[in-house]
Protein backbone atom coordinates (compact mmCIF):
# COMPACT_ATOMS: atom_id res chain seq x y z
CA UNK A 1 0.00 0.00 0.00
CA UNK A 2 1.42 3.36 -0.99
CA UNK A 3 0.47 6.37 1.63
CA UNK A 4 0.91 10.28 1.07
CA UNK A 5 2.54 12.07 3.79
CA UNK A 6 1.03 15.66 3.71
CA UNK A 7 3.65 18.38 4.60
CA UNK A 8 2.98 19.54 7.62
CA UNK A 9 0.16 17.41 8.07
CA UNK A 10 -0.98 13.71 9.64
CA UNK A 11 -1.19 10.77 7.64
CA UNK A 12 -1.82 7.31 9.20
CA UNK A 13 -1.35 4.06 7.38
CA UNK A 14 -4.72 1.58 7.77
CA UNK A 15 -3.21 -1.66 6.77
CA UNK A 16 -4.30 -5.09 7.45
CA UNK A 17 -2.84 -5.86 11.28
CA UNK A 18 -2.04 -9.78 9.53
CA UNK A 19 0.51 -8.15 7.47
CA UNK A 20 2.23 -6.12 9.71
CA UNK A 21 1.94 -7.74 12.98
CA UNK A 22 5.38 -7.13 14.97
CA UNK A 23 6.87 -9.51 17.71
CA UNK A 24 5.69 -8.26 20.85
CA UNK A 25 6.36 -4.54 20.46
CA UNK A 26 3.22 -4.15 23.34
CA UNK A 27 0.13 -2.30 23.59
CA UNK A 28 0.79 0.58 21.08
CA UNK A 29 1.34 -1.92 18.36
CA UNK A 30 -1.59 -2.47 16.30
CA UNK A 31 -0.57 -3.24 13.22
CA UNK A 32 -0.81 0.72 11.77
CA UNK A 33 1.95 2.99 11.04
CA UNK A 34 1.14 6.46 12.44
CA UNK A 35 2.50 9.23 10.91
CA UNK A 36 3.56 12.77 12.52
CA UNK A 37 5.39 16.04 12.33
CA UNK A 38 7.83 16.05 15.41
CA UNK A 39 7.34 19.96 15.66
CA UNK A 40 3.85 18.45 16.77
CA UNK A 41 4.55 16.43 19.51
CA UNK A 42 7.49 16.04 22.63
CA UNK A 43 10.22 13.03 21.38
CA UNK A 44 10.80 12.24 24.77
CA UNK A 45 7.04 11.45 25.21
CA UNK A 46 6.85 9.27 22.10
CA UNK A 47 9.66 7.53 22.44
CA UNK A 48 8.87 7.14 26.44
CA UNK A 49 5.57 5.77 25.82
CA UNK A 50 6.86 2.82 23.56
CA UNK A 51 6.28 -0.47 25.43
CA UNK A 52 10.01 -2.41 25.63
CA UNK A 53 9.68 -5.55 27.14
CA UNK A 54 12.96 -7.74 28.17
CA UNK A 55 12.80 -10.74 25.86
CA UNK A 56 13.27 -13.70 27.74
CA UNK A 57 16.52 -13.72 29.67
CA UNK A 58 17.85 -10.94 27.92
CA UNK A 59 17.08 -7.24 27.25
CA UNK A 60 15.00 -5.72 24.65
CA UNK A 61 17.63 -4.48 21.85
CA UNK A 62 16.95 -1.58 20.05
CA UNK A 63 19.37 0.18 17.87
CA UNK A 64 19.55 3.63 16.77
CA UNK A 65 21.54 5.36 13.57
CA UNK A 66 21.12 7.82 11.29
CA UNK A 67 21.84 7.67 7.54
CA UNK A 68 22.44 9.86 4.27
CA UNK A 69 19.73 9.76 1.84
CA UNK A 70 21.82 7.59 -0.45
CA UNK A 71 22.65 5.67 2.64
CA UNK A 72 25.38 6.71 4.14
CA UNK A 73 26.14 6.25 7.28
CA UNK A 74 28.92 8.52 7.99
CA UNK A 75 30.18 11.87 6.56
CA UNK A 76 32.92 12.83 4.32
CA UNK A 77 35.02 12.70 7.88
CA UNK A 78 34.08 9.72 8.63
CA UNK A 79 31.92 10.33 11.42
CA UNK A 80 28.64 10.65 11.83
CA UNK A 81 28.05 14.30 13.49
CA UNK A 82 28.28 16.22 9.85
CA UNK A 83 24.50 14.18 9.12
CA UNK A 84 22.46 14.93 12.19
CA UNK A 85 20.76 18.30 12.85
CA UNK A 86 18.75 20.03 16.03
CA UNK A 87 15.95 17.90 15.32
CA UNK A 88 17.78 14.71 14.99
CA UNK A 89 19.97 15.20 18.60
CA UNK A 90 16.45 15.53 20.04
CA UNK A 91 15.32 12.81 18.88
CA UNK A 92 18.65 11.36 19.99
CA UNK A 93 18.47 12.39 23.51
CA UNK A 94 15.24 11.19 23.85
CA UNK A 95 16.12 7.78 22.35
CA UNK A 96 18.98 7.34 24.75
CA UNK A 97 16.24 8.30 27.76
CA UNK A 98 14.55 5.21 27.27
CA UNK A 99 17.87 3.11 27.52
CA UNK A 100 19.31 1.34 30.51
CA UNK A 101 22.27 0.43 28.64
CA UNK A 102 23.74 2.28 25.75
CA UNK A 103 25.71 -0.19 23.83
CA UNK A 104 28.46 0.60 21.27
CA UNK A 105 31.38 -0.98 19.78
CA UNK A 106 34.89 -0.08 20.10
CA UNK A 107 35.26 1.59 16.94
CA UNK A 108 32.49 3.93 17.42
CA UNK A 109 33.68 5.03 20.88
CA UNK A 110 37.18 6.02 19.92
CA UNK A 111 35.78 7.87 16.61
CA UNK A 112 33.04 9.43 18.24
CA UNK A 113 35.10 10.01 21.38
CA UNK A 114 32.51 8.86 23.39
CA UNK A 115 31.23 10.78 26.49
CA UNK A 116 29.07 9.33 29.82
CA UNK A 117 24.97 10.27 28.58
CA UNK A 118 24.12 12.92 29.97
CA UNK A 119 20.26 13.41 30.79
CA UNK A 120 18.35 16.48 31.65
CA UNK A 121 16.18 16.58 34.71
CA UNK A 122 12.92 16.09 32.57
CA UNK A 123 13.88 13.01 31.55
CA UNK A 124 15.37 12.10 34.96
CA UNK A 125 12.16 12.49 36.39
CA UNK A 126 10.72 10.86 33.41
CA UNK A 127 13.11 7.49 34.05
CA UNK A 128 12.44 7.59 37.76
CA UNK A 129 8.84 7.64 37.24
CA UNK A 130 9.54 4.30 35.31
CA UNK A 131 12.02 2.80 38.10
CA UNK A 132 14.67 3.39 35.57
CA UNK A 133 18.51 4.92 37.15
CA UNK A 134 18.52 8.59 36.25
CA UNK A 135 20.94 7.86 33.65
CA UNK A 136 22.09 5.12 31.52
CA UNK A 137 25.74 3.56 31.58
CA UNK A 138 27.52 3.23 28.38
CA UNK A 139 28.59 -0.54 27.50
CA UNK A 140 31.83 -0.92 25.11
CA UNK A 141 32.85 -4.02 23.27
CA UNK A 142 36.06 -5.03 22.73
CA UNK A 143 38.47 -7.60 21.62
CA UNK A 144 41.58 -5.84 21.68
CA UNK A 145 40.73 -3.53 24.52
CA UNK A 146 42.69 -0.86 22.83
CA UNK A 147 40.98 1.63 25.12
CA UNK A 148 41.82 5.26 25.18
CA UNK A 149 41.17 5.40 29.27
CA UNK A 150 41.48 9.25 28.79
CA UNK A 151 38.57 9.41 26.86
CA UNK A 152 35.11 11.57 28.91
CA UNK A 153 33.61 8.18 28.51
CA UNK A 154 36.45 6.81 31.51
CA UNK A 155 37.57 9.97 32.69
CA UNK A 156 34.23 11.89 33.22
CA UNK A 157 32.15 8.84 34.50
CA UNK A 158 31.09 8.68 38.37
CA UNK A 159 30.99 5.79 40.21
CA UNK A 160 27.20 5.10 39.96
CA UNK A 161 26.98 5.01 36.22
CA UNK A 162 30.40 3.29 35.41
CA UNK A 163 31.73 2.26 31.93
CA UNK A 164 31.09 -1.34 30.88
CA UNK A 165 33.63 -3.08 29.34
CA UNK A 166 32.47 -6.35 27.61
CA UNK A 167 35.49 -8.70 26.22
CA UNK A 168 36.59 -11.58 25.57
CA UNK A 169 39.03 -14.32 27.65
CA UNK A 170 41.45 -14.05 25.22
CA UNK A 171 41.19 -10.17 24.83
CA UNK A 172 42.13 -10.00 28.69
CA UNK A 173 44.67 -12.50 28.57
CA UNK A 174 47.13 -10.55 26.02
CA UNK A 175 46.54 -7.36 28.07
CA UNK A 176 47.76 -8.96 31.45
CA UNK A 177 50.45 -10.85 29.46
CA UNK A 178 51.22 -7.48 27.81
CA UNK A 179 51.64 -6.48 31.71
CA UNK A 180 51.28 -2.91 30.88
CA UNK A 181 54.49 -2.70 28.31
CA UNK A 182 55.05 0.14 26.35
CA UNK A 183 52.36 2.54 27.69
CA UNK A 184 49.43 -0.40 26.99
CA UNK A 185 46.50 -0.19 29.36
CA UNK A 186 46.90 -3.10 32.16
CA UNK A 187 44.27 -5.06 32.85
CA UNK A 188 44.34 -2.75 36.45
CA UNK A 189 44.28 0.26 34.96
CA UNK A 190 40.86 -0.20 33.23
CA UNK A 191 39.29 -1.97 36.59
CA UNK A 192 39.78 1.32 37.54
CA UNK A 193 37.75 2.54 35.23
CA UNK A 194 35.15 0.60 34.41
CA UNK A 195 33.23 -2.97 35.33
CA UNK A 196 34.93 -5.31 33.33
CA UNK A 197 32.34 -8.34 31.93
CA UNK A 198 34.07 -11.11 29.76
CA UNK A 199 31.56 -12.44 27.26
CA UNK A 200 33.29 -15.18 25.07
CA UNK A 201 37.00 -16.84 24.66
CA UNK A 202 37.70 -14.96 21.52
CA UNK A 203 34.52 -13.26 20.10
CA UNK A 204 31.83 -11.39 22.47
CA UNK A 205 28.86 -14.26 22.05
CA UNK A 206 25.81 -11.80 22.69
CA UNK A 207 23.86 -14.26 24.25
CA UNK A 208 25.90 -14.24 27.19
CA UNK A 209 26.93 -10.78 27.07
CA UNK A 210 23.05 -9.29 26.81
CA UNK A 211 22.39 -12.15 29.51
CA UNK A 212 25.20 -10.48 32.09
CA UNK A 213 23.74 -6.93 31.35
CA UNK A 214 20.20 -8.15 31.80
CA UNK A 215 21.54 -9.68 35.65
CA UNK A 216 24.28 -7.59 36.56
CA UNK A 217 23.11 -4.27 35.45
CA UNK A 218 19.63 -5.14 35.57
CA UNK A 219 19.01 -3.63 32.08
CA UNK A 220 15.88 -4.01 30.35
CA UNK A 221 16.82 -2.12 27.45
CA UNK A 222 19.72 -1.86 25.97
CA UNK A 223 20.20 1.24 23.17
CA UNK A 224 22.84 0.00 20.14
CA UNK A 225 24.43 2.76 19.01
CA UNK A 226 26.51 1.32 16.25
CA UNK A 227 28.81 1.26 14.56
CA UNK A 228 27.96 -0.85 11.27
CA UNK A 229 30.25 -3.53 12.13
CA UNK A 230 28.77 -4.24 15.74
CA UNK A 231 24.90 -3.80 14.74
CA UNK A 232 25.55 -6.84 12.03
CA UNK A 233 26.61 -8.84 14.63
CA UNK A 234 23.27 -8.54 16.97
CA UNK A 235 21.14 -9.19 13.58
CA UNK A 236 23.11 -11.66 12.75
CA UNK A 237 22.17 -13.49 16.80
CA UNK A 238 18.76 -12.20 16.16
CA UNK A 239 18.22 -10.40 18.93
CA UNK A 240 17.46 -6.82 17.55
CA UNK A 241 14.22 -5.73 18.03
CA UNK A 242 13.78 -2.33 17.01
CA UNK A 243 15.53 -0.02 14.29
CA UNK A 244 15.37 3.50 14.93
CA UNK A 245 16.46 4.78 11.82
CA UNK A 246 17.10 9.10 11.02
CA UNK A 247 17.11 9.53 6.81
CA UNK A 248 19.04 12.61 6.69
CA UNK A 249 18.77 14.61 4.12
CA UNK A 250 21.87 15.11 2.73
CA UNK A 251 23.52 13.31 -0.41
CA UNK A 252 26.87 11.70 0.96
CA UNK A 253 28.61 10.13 -2.56
CA UNK A 254 31.60 7.80 -1.86
CA UNK A 255 31.95 4.65 -0.56
CA UNK A 256 31.58 5.18 3.09
CA UNK A 257 29.89 3.05 5.63
CA UNK A 258 26.53 1.80 5.66
CA UNK A 259 24.98 1.24 8.74
CA UNK A 260 25.49 -3.35 8.77
CA UNK A 261 29.04 -4.28 7.52
CA UNK A 262 29.78 -7.62 7.48
CA UNK A 263 26.47 -8.92 7.41
CA UNK A 264 26.41 -12.26 5.92
CA UNK A 265 22.99 -14.11 5.88
CA UNK A 266 21.15 -16.05 3.20
CA UNK A 267 17.83 -13.88 3.43
CA UNK A 268 17.17 -10.42 4.15
CA UNK A 269 15.94 -9.90 7.47
CA UNK A 270 11.94 -7.64 7.13
CA UNK A 271 11.07 -5.53 9.75
CA UNK A 272 7.91 -3.64 10.18
CA UNK A 273 7.34 -0.24 9.90
CA UNK A 274 5.76 1.38 13.44
CA UNK A 275 6.10 5.38 13.38
CA UNK A 276 7.26 8.05 10.98
CA UNK A 277 8.57 11.43 12.57
CA UNK A 278 9.35 13.76 10.11
CA UNK A 279 11.02 17.45 10.93
CA UNK A 280 13.54 19.39 8.63
CA UNK A 281 13.14 17.07 5.76
CA UNK A 282 14.63 14.52 8.32
CA UNK A 283 12.52 11.50 8.79
CA UNK A 284 12.46 9.10 11.77
CA UNK A 285 11.69 5.61 11.16
CA UNK A 286 10.93 3.10 13.78
CA UNK A 287 10.83 -0.15 13.14
CA UNK A 288 10.16 -3.43 14.85
CA UNK A 289 11.28 -7.02 14.24
CA UNK A 290 8.47 -8.81 11.78
CA UNK A 291 7.31 -12.08 13.74
CA UNK A 292 8.56 -15.22 12.29
CA UNK A 293 6.20 -16.08 8.86
CA UNK A 294 4.51 -12.55 9.24
N1 LIG B 1 25.50 6.70 11.29
C1 LIG B 1 25.46 6.32 12.55
O1 LIG B 1 24.40 6.41 13.19
C2 LIG B 1 26.70 5.74 13.20
C3 LIG B 1 26.59 5.19 14.48
C4 LIG B 1 27.74 4.64 15.05
C5 LIG B 1 28.94 4.66 14.38
N2 LIG B 1 29.02 5.21 13.15
C6 LIG B 1 30.30 5.21 12.44
O2 LIG B 1 30.72 3.86 12.30
C7 LIG B 1 32.14 3.80 12.34
C8 LIG B 1 32.58 2.76 13.35
O3 LIG B 1 31.95 1.54 13.03
P1 LIG B 1 32.75 0.17 12.85
O4 LIG B 1 31.81 -0.78 12.20
O5 LIG B 1 34.05 0.46 12.21
O6 LIG B 1 33.10 -0.24 14.34
P2 LIG B 1 32.20 -0.62 15.60
O7 LIG B 1 31.11 -1.57 15.25
O8 LIG B 1 31.82 0.62 16.33
O9 LIG B 1 33.30 -1.34 16.50
C9 LIG B 1 33.93 -2.51 16.04
C10 LIG B 1 34.81 -3.00 17.16
O10 LIG B 1 34.00 -3.43 18.26
C11 LIG B 1 34.61 -4.56 18.87
N3 LIG B 1 33.73 -5.72 18.65
C12 LIG B 1 32.62 -5.78 17.89
N4 LIG B 1 32.06 -6.99 17.98
C13 LIG B 1 32.86 -7.72 18.80
C14 LIG B 1 32.81 -9.06 19.30
N5 LIG B 1 31.82 -9.92 18.95
N6 LIG B 1 33.79 -9.48 20.11
C15 LIG B 1 34.77 -8.64 20.48
N7 LIG B 1 34.87 -7.34 20.07
C16 LIG B 1 33.91 -6.91 19.24
C17 LIG B 1 35.96 -4.73 18.21
O11 LIG B 1 36.79 -3.86 18.97
P3 LIG B 1 38.39 -3.98 19.07
O12 LIG B 1 38.90 -3.52 17.75
O13 LIG B 1 38.77 -3.05 20.17
O14 LIG B 1 38.71 -5.41 19.38
C18 LIG B 1 35.68 -4.20 16.83
O15 LIG B 1 36.85 -3.81 16.13
C19 LIG B 1 32.62 5.19 12.68
O16 LIG B 1 33.03 5.81 11.47
C20 LIG B 1 31.40 5.88 13.23
O17 LIG B 1 31.42 7.26 13.02
C21 LIG B 1 27.92 5.75 12.53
Amino acid sequence: MLWPIPRGGKAERVGNPADVDPVAGGDDVDGRAHVDALADVDPADVYGADSRQPVGDRPWVLANMIVSIDGAATDPTGRSAGLGGPADLRVFSAIRAVADIVLAGAGTVRTERYGPARLHPAQQEARRSRGQSLQPRIAVVTRSLALDLDLPLFRDASDEYRPIVITTTAGLDRVRASGGAAGATTARDLAMVAEIVVAGDQFVDWGTALRALRTTARAGVVLLEGGPTTNAQLIAAEVLDELCLTVSPQLVGGDGLRILSGLDVDAPRRMTLHRVLLEDDYLFLRYLRAREGA
